[in-house]
């Protein structure tokens, strides 16, 4: 038998990246590739990129450059060592990769990664392989499905893409170009891969989708069914006790969505909902088609549905014609909505969008200011809202066991990790935890039931 070849996959970027990087390995398992940690003794690494920012898309060419060194080495070894660039610049800048660094074996788009088993193949015939197409067929329908082992191996919380594109285009971002319009997979097809993960021992399922709430996928009945409805199909099957939906456009929340918040013990009081800016002047040259108002109404609903409902959000600073006003009405909205946590960003302008053609750059130092002024306000409001977790008991879903020996950690609903003494049997359990300190960012407790339990009493002498 052949010997097995290693594959090491480098994913940056977003948590489809993550998701897509397991299906790749999936494809090409059947052509005997097992995965690696390491891209020293691979055989064939694939370094799956990120467009959306340009520091995240330079990246790749760093990373190439050490590659390539690796393939020098394998070489004088007589070794073959093949090089390929998945994601999203590989969708972006396409042969410009190759010519960039001719060391690269195979581009290929995220919409094509069903065919990599022959682009590599290719690539050995003739010397190169390019694909980023948008093909007609459905990559989903033609990906291998994982293997039990494979999904063991990743463990009980585990990602779903139900819907892939965004037809939203805010003027800043790439991914309408890089990942297409949007389309939603069908109904049937999600139940059948969230029942092979629950199956295998998976507990928790994210909904993934760069605008999942855009999900509009076809139903059993041959009707297209939204994300609430998904969500509560997907409640029904035995073994799935979390579900999460990430990332959401606050245009497309529907009364479905907010009901399934009140309605579902499944999901998860977590949401994250980008808004980018509270200016509405900044709003509208990014092409958001909501008002800060018209956000903050949004929450209202939510907290209506769910009073225990948190939410996170993304934010972009120093967008052309940010002025002090339009950065002072972000701050507002943040001490206003009050988050649990927040990712933020310095504006970058991508080739190829509206926003790169503006003219009012804010200045690079503005921009700092204003980013680490924003964290700080992200950072405290974090650190309250974990704070606020000390001497109260929450359900942690166990995933793993800790750095420590013997100490297990978990997630609670808000996705704080939280960890307890405990012995791993309760891994794939949701058991409650009452927290009696913060280490950073993580929960530290002990299980409710050592901490309620009488004390052991003696019997007899
Ligand atoms: N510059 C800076 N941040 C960006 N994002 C998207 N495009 C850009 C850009 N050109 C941020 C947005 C988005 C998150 C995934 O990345 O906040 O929600
Ligand atoms: Fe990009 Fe999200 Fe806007 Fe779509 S909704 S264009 S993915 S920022």
């Amino acid at each position: 038998m052949d010997q097995p070849r290693k594959l090491h996959i480098k994913s940056f970027g977003c948590q489809m990246n993550v998701y897509d990087a397991q299906r790749m390995v999936d494809a090409l398992a059947p052509q005997g590739f097992v995965e690696t940690a390491n891209a020293d003794d691979a055989d064939l690494v694939i370094l799956n990129t990120c467009h959306i920012r340009e520091k995240a898309a330079e990246k790749v060419y760093s990373e190439l450059g050490k590659l390539k060194l690796l393939k020098q080495d394998a070489a004088q070894q007589g070794r073959r060592f093949e090089i390929a660039v998945a994601g999203c610049v590989a969708q972006a800048e396409g042969e410009e990769i190759i010519r960039r660094q001719p060391a690269v074996d195979v581009v290929v788009g995220p919409q094509s990664y069903h065919h990599l088993p022959e682009l590599l193949a290719q690539a050995r015939r003739e010397g190169r392989a390019l694909e980023t197409e948008f093909p007609v067929e459905d990559k989903f329908g033609l990906l291998p499905p994982p293997q039990p082992e494979a999904i063991r191996a990743r463990g009980v919380s585990a990602f779903v893409t139900v819907q892939e594109g965004c037809d939203k285009f805010c003027s800043f971002c790439v991914v309408p170009y890089t990942r297409g319009a949007e389309m939603s997979r069908p109904v049937a097809q999600i139940i059948a891969d969230t029942e092979r993960l629950a199956a295998h021992g998976v507990r928790e399922v994210t909904l993934i989708g760069q605008n999942v709430n855009g999900y509009h996928g076809e139903g059993p009945d041959g009707r297209p069914w939204s994300l609430g409805r998904l969500l509560h199909r997907l409640a029904e099957i035995p073994g799935i006790v979390r579900l999460r939906y990430s990332t959401s456009h606050p245009l497309d929340v529907d009364d479905e969505l907010i009901a399934a918040h009140r309605e579902l013990a499944a999901l998860m009081p977590f949401v994250h909902l980008p808004v980018q800016s509270g200016s509405d002047t900044i709003l509208a040259a990014m092409n958001r088609r909501h008002t800060a108002d018209d956000y903050r109404r949004l929450i209202d609903r939510f907290r209506a549905a769910s009073p225990t409902i948190a939410f996170s959000s993304d934010f972009i600073v120093g967008f052309p014609g940010e002025s002090e006003r339009d950065f002072a009405a972000t701050l507002a909205l943040v001490e206003q909505i009050g988050y649990a946590g927040a990712y933020s960003f310095k504006y970058s302008p991508r080739p190829g969008t509206p926003a790169a053609e503006m003219q009012e750059m804010v200045a690079p130092a503005v921009m700092d200011e204003r980013l680490e002024q924003l964290q700080s306000l992200i950072d405290s409001q974090q650190a309250a809202f974990n704070a606020a977790a000390i001497g109260t008991t929450v359900d942690v879903l166990f995933e793993r066991a800790a750095r420590h020996p013997g100490q297990l950690v978990g997630r609670t609903a808000y996705l704080q990790p939280a960890h307890v003494m405990a012995s791993d049997d309760i891994i794939g359990q949701v058991l409650p935890v009452t927290i009696h300190s913060l280490e950073r960012y993580s929960l530290i407790g002990e299980l409710a039931s050592h901490a309620a339990a009488p004390k052991p009493v003696t019997i007899g002498a």
